[in-house]
């Protein structure tokens, strides 16, 4: 998740058996990036032999979108400590799919549609992640039933499902629909280890799916966003029907108005927030999701 998801909620999510992921641009500027890779690398490695086959896999995101000014120095970083999954995001996966097979990596795609999905399955995903509607950030429009079976027919490989899934009933959910995995944000923004402030984790805890707007103001993209967080920011809600933002990600030492203080100061989340009730630690949280799923 923009700006919220490092290595402190990473680290935590595979030592409990979750794979965890972090979009590359999260850390600012580069060089500290280039920190959050041995951090998460060490750690992970010192793990994996104090409790062999229990420590789960790491995965970055990459933003591919033409707009990345940071793209080259981020996969340059990716390439070196090779993440065992890169997750691609705002575009094809393409443009790193050979490079990242080259050292034994999988690429999963982040899509939301099934055009797009056969674009990327296309292009060298090997994986789906299937943006269902209800999801934090930008979202996707079709319930699990319809899209995992309407992308069954032509893909063979993992599907992960992403979409307001807040409880291990959630997670039996979509696995019943055909996903073999799924795709988790809002339920982590109330962890501990999670970077948001905590009166952003608190919002997430008090507010109700009728909290959670959709609008393409911020980001030029429509996405879900917490409507108190907007009136907060004096903000009046009927304007977000009236213009539009620009998609862009700010590069180091930047903050390009809008996009940027879009995630910093209005606040996103899914429409799972409904079954968000306390912020807890990541591994406490893993454990729930797992006995909630087994009963
Ligand atoms: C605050 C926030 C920021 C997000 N930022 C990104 C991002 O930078 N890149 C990305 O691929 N997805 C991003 N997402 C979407 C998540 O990766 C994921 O698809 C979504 O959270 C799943 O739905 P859920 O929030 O209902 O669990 C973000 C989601 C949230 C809530």
């Amino acid at each position: 998740m923009f700006l919220i998801s490092g290595p402190d909620l990473v680290i935590a999510a595979c030592k409990a058996g979750v794979i965890g992921a972090f979009p590359t641009l999260n850390a600012r500027p580069v060089a500290v990036l280039e920190a959050w890779l041995q951090r998460i690398t060490s750690e992970l490695a010192e793990a994996e032999q104090a409790s062999p086959g229990k420590i789960a896999p790491w995965a970055a995101n990459l933003i591919v979108h033409k707009n990345n000014r940071r793209f080259d120095p981020d996969f340059e970083l990716i390439l070196r400590y090779q993440p065992e999954i890169v997750i691609t995001s705002l575009g094809s996966p393409a443009r790193v799919a050979d490079q990242i097979h080259g050292y034994g990596g999988l690429v999963f795609a982040d899509v939301n549609s099934v055009e797009f999905a056969r674009k990327a399955a296309e292009r060298g995903a090997d994986g789906l992640i299937l943006i269902c509607q209800g999801a934090g950030g930008h979202t996707g429009f079709s319930p699990a039933q319809e899209f995992v079976p309407q992308v069954r027919e032509f893909f063979p490989g993992p599907i992960i499902v992403g979409g307001a899934i807040s409880t291990g009933a959630d997670i039996r959910a979509v696995i019943d629909c055909g996903a073999d995995f799924a795709y988790m944000g809002t339920r982590f923004i109330a962890t501990d280890e999670c970077q948001a402030q905590d009166a952003y984790k608190q919002m997430v805890v008090d507010a109700s799916a009728a909290d959670i707007v959709l609008t393409p103001y911020f980001t030029g993209v429509p996405a879900h966003f917490l409507l108190p967080s907007i009136r907060a920011a004096g903000i009046d809600p009927a304007v977000l029907e009236a213009t539009k933002g620009q998609l862009g990600f700010a590069a180091d030492g930047e903050d390009d108005g809008k996009d940027l203080s879009a995630w910093r100061d209005i606040w996103s989340a899914g429409k799972g927030v409904d079954r968000i009730h306390e912020v807890l630690p990541a591994a406490e949280l893993i454990q729930r999701l797992r006995d909630e799923y087994r009963a």
